[in-house]
């Protein structure tokens, strides 16, 4: 069984990634100081597995600690060592991913994810781990056009979180470069993920005010925030509000698992993959499709358009389907339903 390390586990997209990879046969080595996330999603996970009769909590292992903290990061790789279970490779989850916040704190952002990441890929060399699957964004990409963004577009991110995103994808082609006969490497651009697993038992649980837009939408529908703001009305789109690629977290999960196992058996290598759906739905066309999926009211008003923001951003995602042959199977009504039988089961997320 091969023991993998996923720093930022217990987030929204990482609890997705080990619930699929622990049913996978894996064996899962949470890293998270749960700045942003809580035990509870680990947990979670567990319930589900048994509620399918699968009793796997022994092949997933919780360890506290800060990527900013360099022997923390070496206690995980020691700990699996003792148990002779030396970890494989690492999906590395672990970031801050506030594009609001990061124009505020640029220090913590660069901090936290880039020497985060720069002290994870120093322990990893030292005990010979050169397998690493990274999460990078849409959000590195110069948006030019509306045409769909494929992985040889230009990038040049507009925020200190983009920037911290691309800086760690250009240190890893470095990385990748120093020993290019012994890395394998997928960086994976995410378009937007949304939705929830279905059993409703693990979702997204932002604390304080959600910044994505889908969060916000359960949070109006909940009465927890009274109406969506619709940043821009007159956009060059069908119905003048931007288009987005929102891409089911259960999905996205399925193209880690893929990604990880393409790596692992294949030659080493770099990989730049966007995972987005390749569709794209309008804010207004989001929040109807909402409304009469789970028939509830999701009251917005309009204001002006954000500096930085664009028309559309959909993925070309021809080459994750043919590296990976990674297909999204779930559709938009999907991420409305999961949603929001997470939010309704659910409905202050992880939080008290
Ligand atoms: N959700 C999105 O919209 C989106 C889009 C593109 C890329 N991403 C990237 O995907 C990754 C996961 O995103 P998510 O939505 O699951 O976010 P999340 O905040 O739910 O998960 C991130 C996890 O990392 C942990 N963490 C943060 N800093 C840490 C540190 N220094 N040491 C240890 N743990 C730390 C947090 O506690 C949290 O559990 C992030 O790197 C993010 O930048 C997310």
């Amino acid at each position: 069984m091969k023991s993998i390390l996923v720093t930022g586990g217990a987030g929204f997209i990482g609890s997705h990634t080990c619930l699929t990879l622990l049913e996978n046969g894996f064996e899962i080595f949470v890293f998270d100081s749960y700045i942003n996330s809580s035990k509870k999603s680990l947990k979670n996970i567990i319930k589900i597995l048994k509620k399918n009769n699968k009793d796997l909590e022994s092949n997933l292992h919780l360890f506290k600690g800060d990527l900013k903290n360099v022997r923390n990061i070496e206690a995980i790789f020691q700990a699996a060592l003792k148990k002779n279970k030396a970890i494989e490779a690492v999906i590395h989850f672990a970031g801050l991913k506030s594009v609001k916040e990061s124009i505020v704190y640029p220090c913590s952002y660069w901090d936290n994810n880039v020497t985060g990441t720069i002290n994870l890929l120093k322990i990893m060399e030292k005990y010979n781990c050169r397998n690493i699957v990274y999460s990078s964004s849409a959000t590195v990409y110069k948006v030019k056009s509306n045409k769909l963004l494929n992985e040889k577009d230009e990038c040049e991110p507009v925020n200190p979180y983009g920037q911290t995103k691309l800086t760690i994808e250009n240190f890893l082609k470095d990385i990748f470069n120093s020993a290019s006969s012994e890395w394998r490497i997928a960086c994976l651009r995410y378009f937007n993920p949304a939705g929830a697993h279905k059993s409703g038992l693990i979702g997204e649980s932002p604390l304080g005010k959600p910044n994505n837009l889908y969060p916000q939408i359960t949070k109006v529908a909940l009465g927890k925030m009274s109406e969506i703001k619709i940043f821009g009305s007159n956009w060059p789109t069908p119905d003048g509000t931007g288009v987005r690629d929102y891409i089911h977290v259960s999905d996205l999960a399925e193209g880690h698992l893929l990604a990880l196992n393409y790596l692992l058996n294949n030659k080493p290598q770099i990989l730049t993959l966007n995972l987005g759906t390749g569709k794209g739905t309008s804010v207004l066309e989001f929040i109807r499709i909402f409304e009469r999926i789970n028939n509830v009211k999701v009251p917005f008003s309009f204001s002006k358009r954000r500096d930085g923001d664009n028309a559309i951003v959909v993925a070309n995602n021809s080459l994750a389907k043919s590296i990976l042959k990674w297909i999204p199977k779930r559709n938009i009504e999907d991420i409305c339903k999961s949603g929001w039988n997470w939010q309704l089961k659910n409905p202050n997320g992880f939080n008290k």
